[in-house]
């Protein structure tokens, strides 16, 4: 048996009992099946992120390659999505959880909840906007666990109230601080990114008052808290503080079994503090991600681009955001093709990728370590010998 142990309580998600340890969903990418299903073997949960997955698929990716057929790209994704379950499941022979990310601010978002739950998800977890229609999205696959990303308990408050209306509650909610945390983060801009209503220990007790109103104490919904965790003293603290289990994304973005290459790792491993920025994503939302050449560039030219920011094509026809700031013309959005930069990023494209990461150091350093030691060092203190925090 490979599953881990810990002194500290076990996460409880529907039926099933977990280390307290989520594996954050990683675009484009990042977390495939070889991340997310060997933190499930480990008896932890391992999420796949849904965006663009025929990038891992040469097959997929000849048949979609120069191609501008939205519809063609959507279908492929769909296969590649269902292939990267299964071949998780496999990899975690029965343990943990298997989660898949869908951000809601893609386009494709209610088409990747459904194959998600059709290929054998054991969770969905989205963020990047409120999922205020996932209960009804899921409703013939009751056994589901639904788990949505936000940051305050303001956003708590909405979703709870409107799946309560749906007779739903999320089986655990997890709670990201856009201080800290990669990727897009979940404030309204850049000048609120630092809030500091967004701590955890804020967030953690307004949400445990929030429950006492809507009467749910007894209902044990689960926390998880995300952003900037990196020793196993803050997991203990943030437990103390109510927090069920922790969420973490770059450190595993960096661990040996990552999915995406490993140039990718060493760009986030070897990031100062100074070369970690927050911009604005073409998604709307502000964004954390390493300058590297590609977005110092990009950061310099950023207010004449969206001075001439207007509604065009899609860059490379596959429109796969709601409303994306490059194609909608949304001035104050950023102005490049996200899934482009994030693709060049996977490959290991130095000069051009995108590459997101968290502003806090990493458990080991610039060393790149198996998941096992991560989540060992993070519930247990084993710090394994090389390593030096
Ligand atoms: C490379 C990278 C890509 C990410 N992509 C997504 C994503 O597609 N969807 C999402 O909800 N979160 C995404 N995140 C956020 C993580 O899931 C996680 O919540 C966050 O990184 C936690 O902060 P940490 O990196 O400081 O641990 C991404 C993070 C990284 C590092
Ligand atoms: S231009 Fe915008 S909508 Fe089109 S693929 Fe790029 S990020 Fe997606």
């Amino acid at each position: 048996m490979t599953v881990l142990d810990t002194a500290f309580p076990k996460l409880k998600l529907k039926n099933k009992l977990l280390l307290p340890i989520v594996q954050g969903g990683m675009g484009v990418g990042i977390s495939a099946h070889g991340l997310a299903g060997n933190v499930a073997r480990l008896g932890a949960v391992g999420t796949i992120s849904s965006v663009d997955l025929r990038r891992h698929h040469p097959d997929l990716m000849a048949r979609t390659d120069k191609t501008r057929d939205k519809a063609l790209i959507n279908e492929v994704n769909l296969i590649a999505l269902d292939r990267e379950i299964r071949a998780a499941h496999a990899i975690a022979e029965g343990n943990g959880v298997i989660a898949v990310n869908v951000m809601r601010a893609v386009a494709e978002y209610a088409a990747y909840v459904r194959q998600s739950c059709e290929s054998g998800a054991d969770a969905i977890v989205v963020g990047a906007g409120l999922p205020m229609d996932l209960p009804e999205l899921t409703s013939e696959f009751p056994d589901v666990a639904l788990i949505p990303i936000l940051s305050d308990a303001r956003g708590i408050s909405l979703i709870l109230k409107k799946w309560m209306r749906r007779k739903r509650l999320p089986d655990a909610i997890v709670i990201e601080n856009p201080q800290y945390a990669a990727g897009h983060l979940g404030a309204a801009g850049l000048d609120s990114v630092n809030d500091p209503h967004f701590a955890f220990s804020v967030v953690l007790e307004e949400t445990l008052q929030l429950f006492k109103q809507l009467g749910l104490e007894s209902e044990n919904i689960p926390l998880i808290t995300a952003g900037g965790i990196h020793s196993p003293q803050q997991v203990g603290e943030l437990f103390a503080l109510g927090a069920s289990a922790v969420q973490l994304g770059t450190p595993f973005a960096v661990s040996e079994e990552g999915d995406a290459h490993i140039n990718f790792k060493k760009v986030l491993t070897q990031a100062r503090p100074e070369d970690i920025v927050t911009f604005m994503s073409c998604a709307g939302l502000p964004a954390r991600a390493v300058k590297t050449q590609w977005l110092s560039n990009y950061l310099d030219k950023e207010a004449k681009l969206q001075g001439k920011a207007g509604p065009k094509e899609c860059t490379v026809g596959f429109d796969c955001l709601h409303q994306c700031g490059l194609r909608d013309g949304i001035a104050k959005a950023g102005q490049f093709c996200i899934d482009t930069q994030l693709g060049f990023a996977l490959q290991g494209d130095v000069k051009r990728g995108l590459f997101f990461r968290g502003s806090e150091k990493l458990p080991f350093g610039s060393e790149i370590r198996p998941v096992r030691e991560l989540i060992d060092y993070l519930l247990n203190g084993v710090m394994p010998a090389a390593a030096t925090a």
